[in-house]
């Protein structure tokens, strides 16, 4: 048996305890949640019993292998995970805000006390995308890393397509499936894609990138009906793409809404489903497919950390700081398209 503790029982860390309770799959369902950090109480819930707002409990609690945070922001979260590395637990978490920001010094911290920080749910929801970066393209030079990596915006693209909403309709149906942050202006503005982009690009090309230092970061707010109608004239829909790709020995960085035509796969993407394309020098471009956000594909991708880290099976690649001047200003090798109504788009395929 191993023992964790939840930090934050919201949309993810409520999941976490539905996945492992449900699981049949040793060892995760040998797991045993003995605590669950949060202000709020849960009489009802089958754990509620294991609800502290004392941390020091856990941290005091020698039993306790792996910490799970699932709190969201990026201040009391980011203490706690190191106060949990420093004390000799594993960290997995699902806080992309924490990672963009913490994520380098997390990491030394955790290869300096002998246990691991895993973040795969921070990116994608359940699609796993920073184990297969850090393993499988491990022997290849990553060309590009292309993604839908926002639910929420997908979400609002897809219904203001489809049925015709607003932008401020479909986000409260968004928020209503819980796909949006707490705070929805990081999911519209780009914000929450671009941190995404940040982490798989450091990933992929060596480096620990921030959000901070992409050069042109651009939501969805001044995407109208009428666009959307326009580009639909082309053959393409409009969804909100961060790309990373290699120019020479740089990188170039964007999160913009693009046009996207038939002939790419992202063209299918729809609902709060998240797509990610990694192009290899030698492998050429793979895709990847699935729920970006929600409370039960996040959670599985924070079990499927929990299970890498009880069965011993975590390696990734020590990265370098992003040198200055890596990250080029500009569009790199993007293709813009006017519509008829003189707005002009990338265009990304
Ligand atoms: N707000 C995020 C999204 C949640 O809509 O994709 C998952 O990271």
């Amino acid at each position: 048996m191993t023992n964790i503790a939840i930090l934050g029982f919201g949309t993810v860390g409520g999941g976490v305890y539905e996945v492992i309770n449900a699981s049949r799959k040793k060892p995760l369902c040998e797991v045993n949640i003995k605590y669950i950090l949060d202000l709020r109480s849960f009489p009802e819930h089958p754990i509620g019993d294991r609800v502290t707002n004392d941390f020091s409990k856990i941290i005091s609690d020698e039993s306790v292998k792996i910490v799970v945070e699932t709190m969201g922001g990026d201040t009391v979260a980011y203490k706690f995970s190191l106060e949990a590395l420093k004390a000799g637990k594993n960290v997995v978490t699902s806080n992309k805000a924490v990672v963009d920001k913490y994520g380098e010094e997390l990491e030394r911290v955790a290869r300096e006390n002998g246990v691991v920080y895993l973040y795969e749910a921070s990116v994608g929801g359940g699609i796993p995308i920073i184990a297969p970066l850090n393993n499988c393209f491990a022997g290849d030079e990553i060309l590009r890393v292309a993604g839908i990596l926002n639910g929420t915006t997908n979400y609002i693209l897809t219904h203001m397509q489809s049925d015709g909403k607003s932008l401020d309709e479909a986000l409260k149906v968004a928020q209503e499936l819980g796909y949006a942050e707490a705070d929805p202006h990081a999911d519209i503005a780009g914000l929450d894609s671009a941190r995404k982009i940040a982490i798989l690009s450091g990933i992929a090309f060596g480096k620990y990138i921030s959000y901070n230092s992409i050069p042109h970061i651009e939501g969805i707010e001044n995407v109208t009906s009428e666009d959307i109608a326009l580009a639909d004239q082309l053959g393409c829909v409009i969804r909100l793409v961060a790309v990373a790709e290699r120019v020479g020995d740089k990188a170039s960085i964007l999160v913009a809404p693009h046009l996207v035509g038939k002939n790419s796969l992202f063209h299918a993407i729809r609902e709060a489903f998240n797509a990610v394309s990694v192009t290899g020098s030698a492998v050429g471009e793979v895709v990847f497919y699935g729920q970006g956000a929600g409370s039960l594909p996040t959670a599985a991708a924070v079990c499927g950390d929990i299970e890498r880290v009880i069965s011993n099976r975590v390696s990734d690649s020590e990265r370098v700081p992003c040198e200055e001047g890596f990250i080029l200003n500009g569009d790199g090798n993007s293709k813009f398209i006017t519509l008829a109504n003189g707005k002009k788009y990338r265009y990304f395929e």
